[in-house]
C-alpha cells in the first residue's frame, strides 16, 4: 500500500483527537508509521480518539493550533518526514456563534503550521486539510474544480477559503527550493463509524436510532458529495507520497502537486433525505422533517470534481454511496453492542477498502 511509504516513516498529524485525524492516526500505524498527534481534547464523549485506544499507540500530544510557538516547537522536535494538518474548528453553525474561534483556528492555525515547516532543514511531504466548501458557491449544477474561484459564504467556508490562500501563498512565497514540499486537500462530506461531532447528519441519526427516537432532519434536499472516510484519506496519504516521490506516483510534472479534489463520483452526490433513507436500511427506524425558514444559511447544491486526482495521481473513489453508508451504519451497530469492538472492526474496514482499492487496480493500493 502506497509503495510502502509510511513504514519506519514519522509522521506530524494535527487533529488527531476529531473524526478523521483518529481514522488517520489509526491507519498510518497499521503502515508501520511513527505517529504524533497535535490536538485540543476530544470534544466529544465517546470518541473516536478513545474507542480505538489511540493514546496507547501514538505520540498524544494536547496543544492549540492557535498558539505560533507551541506548533514550531512540536514540529521541530518531532522532526517529521511527513505532515498531515487536519485539526481545525470543522462545524459550519458552530462557526455562525464562535467566528472569530473559527477563524484564529482555521486561517492562522494553518498559518502556524506552515511557518514551523519554514524551519524545518528536512525533506517532509505536508498535506493541508481544507474541504469542499472552500469553494465560492454557485448552488450551481456543476463541480467545482481545483482552479476555481475561492470563497464562502459562512464563516467554517471563507475560513477554509482563505487557509487555501495561506497555504498558496506560502508555497510559492517560501518552499520553491526548499525540501518541504506543500499541497493541500479538499474533501466532500465525509460519513464513517465514531463520528460523534454535534450537528452533523449521520451522528444525529445514530444517536437518534440509539435512543429510538425520530430523526430530526433539517434540510432534507440539501444535495452533498458524500463520501466514506477512508476515501479522502487514501487520497491524503497517495497525495503525501506523490510530494515525497513524484516520479513514483504522477503522471505530471511536480509542479502540479498543489491543491486537490477528493470526492465521490456523480452518483453519490446524494441529497440529505437519500442518506437518511439509506441509513435506515441498515439501521430500521424513522425520521421527523424539522426544517426551519429562520436557521442559518447553508449551501444546497455542492458538487466536487476529481478530474485532476484522477489524471495526475490514477486516484480514484472505491466504495460506492451504498457500501459507505452499509460500513458506516455497521461500524455503529457493532460498537453499540460491544464497545470493545471499535478498533477490530475499525481495522477490519480499513482492509476491506484496501482489498476493494486493489481490486479496482487503484494505483495507490496496486503499489
Ligand atoms: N468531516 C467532514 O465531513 C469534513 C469534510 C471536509 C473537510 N473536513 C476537514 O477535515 C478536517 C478534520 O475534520 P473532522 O471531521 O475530523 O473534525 P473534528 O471536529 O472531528 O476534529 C477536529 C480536530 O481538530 C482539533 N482542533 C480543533 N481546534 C483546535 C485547536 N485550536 N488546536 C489544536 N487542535 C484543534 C480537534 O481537537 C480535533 O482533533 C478538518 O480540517 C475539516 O475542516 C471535514
Amino acid at each position: 500500500m502506497f509503495a510502502g511509504t509510511f513504514h519506519g516513516k514519522t509522521v506530524w498529524l494535527s487533529g488527531h483527537t476529531g473524526f478523521k485525524g483518529a481514522w488517520l492516526a489509526r491507519w498510518l500505524v497499521q503502515l508501520g508509521a511513527r505517529v504524533h498527534g497535535f490536538a485540543l481534547p476530544p470534544a466529544t464523549t465517546p470518541s473516536v480518539f478513545a474507542q480505538l485506544g489511540l493514546a496507547k499507540k501514538i505520540g498524544h500530544e494536547i496543544a492549540d493550533v492557535r498558539a505560533a510557538a507551541a506548533v514550531k516547537k512540536s514540529l521541530l522536535r518531532v522532526q517529521p518526514d511527513f505532515v498531515f494538518h487536519l485539526a481545525a474548528q470543522a462545524l459550519v453553525r458552530y462557526s455562525y456563534e464562535y467566528p472569530l474561534e473559527t477563524y484564529a483556528t482555521n486561517v492562522m492555525g494553518t498559518a502556524h503550521v506552515l511557518e514551523a515547516l519554514r524551519s524545518l532543514e528536512k525533506p517532509c511531504a505536508a498535506v493541508i486539510v481544507t474541504t469542499d466548501k472552500c469553494y465560492e458557491n454557485r448552488e450551481m449544477d456543476c463541480a467545482y474544480a481545483e482552479e476555481d474561484h475561492l470563497g464562502g459564504h459562512d464563516p467554517y467556508s471563507s475560513s477554509k477559503g482563505a487557509a487555501e490562500i495561506v497555504t498558496s501563498a506560502y508555497r510559492r512565497s517560501f518552499f520553491g527550493k526548499s525540501p518541504v514540499r506543500i499541497a493541500s486537500a479538499r474533501a466532500g462530506n465525509v460519513i464513517g463509524g465514531g463520528d460523534w461531532a454535534p450537528d452533523r447528519l449521520v451522528p444525529d441519526c445514530i444517536r437518534a436510532l440509539q435512543r429510538g427516537e425520530a430523526i430530526p432532519v433539517r434540510n432534507q434536499t440539501a444535495t452533498r458529495p458524500w463520501q466514506h472516510v477512508l476515501e479522502p484519506l487514501s487520497g491524503y496519504l497517495w497525495l503525501a507520497t506523490a510530494l515525497a516521490q513524484p516520479k513514483l506516483v504522477a503522471a505530471e510534472a511536480k509542479d502540479v502537486l498543489t491543491a486537490f479534489n477528493f470526492g465521490p463520483e456523480k452518483e453519490a452526490n446524494r441529497n440529505v433525505a437519500e442518506l437518511v433513507g439509506e441509513v435506515l436500511k441498515s439501521w430500521p427506524g424513522r425520521w421527523d422533517d424539522r426544517s426551519d425558514p429562520q436557521s442559518v444559511h447553508e449551501a444546497k447544491l455542492l458538487m466536487l470534481s476529481t478530474a485532476k486526482a484522477k489524471k495526475v495521481l490514477h486516484w480514484q473513489p472505491t466504495w460506492k454511496f451504498e457500501t459507505a453508508v452499509a460500513r458506516t451504519v455497521e461500524w455503529y451497530r457493532v460498537v453499540n453492542e460491544n464497545a470493545a469492538a471499535a478498533e477490530n472492526l475499525t481495522l477490519q474496514q480499513i482492509a476491506e477498502y484496501e482489498a476493494a482499492a486493489r481490486a479496482a487496480k487503484t494505483a495507490w493500493a496496486a503499489k
